[in-house]
């Protein structure tokens, strides 16, 4: 389904919700997880018009794990930046996957104005899935 990031026709940038899909699909074929078997793939929609994509990486000091969001984190920066409209993940059977909370902020440092989360209830902004969020605004207070 194609639609707008904010869900609302017409506005904002149009968002190619499926083919983001994809893109985390087969960036979690890329997932590194001989521990919890669990492959994890995020994909976003830059507001350059760029997309990146990221997957899980273990490690045996199970603590240590990059989370998808992590490497597509990474993968902005590495590209040259922007910043995100759009994002979904999925889990290993290739279905919508909500952002642990660690990775919620992780996304909310780099959000676009109105960036909105393919989640398990829907699209949803940025703001709905991490209200009153700490940011690096208040570090400026
Ligand atoms: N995981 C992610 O990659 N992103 C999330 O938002 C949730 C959890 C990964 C971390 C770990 O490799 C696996 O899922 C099981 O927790």
């Amino acid at each position: 389904m194609s639609t707008t990031a904010s869900g609302r026709p017409g506005e904002e940038a149009q968002v190619d919700w499926g083919a983001l899909r994809a893109l985390a699909q087969e960036a979690m074929g890329k997932a590194y997880v001989p521990y919890s078997k669990y492959p994890v793939g995020a994909a976003a929609l830059l507001d350059n018009g760029r997309t990146v994509s990221g997957c899980n990486v273990e490690n045996a000091s199970y603590g240590l794990t990059l989370c998808a969001e992590c490497s597509l984190v990474s993968a902005i920066h590495m590209g040259g930046g922007g910043r995100i409209v759009a994002f979904t993940c999925v889990d290993g059977a290739g279905e919508i996957l909500m952002p642990c909370g660690r990775c919620r902020q992780l996304l909310y440092e780099h959000r676009a104005p109105g960036m909105v989360l393919e989640t398990v209830s829907g699209l949803r902004t940025m703001d709905q899935v991490l209200p009153d969020a700490f940011g690096p605004e208040d570090l400026e207070k």
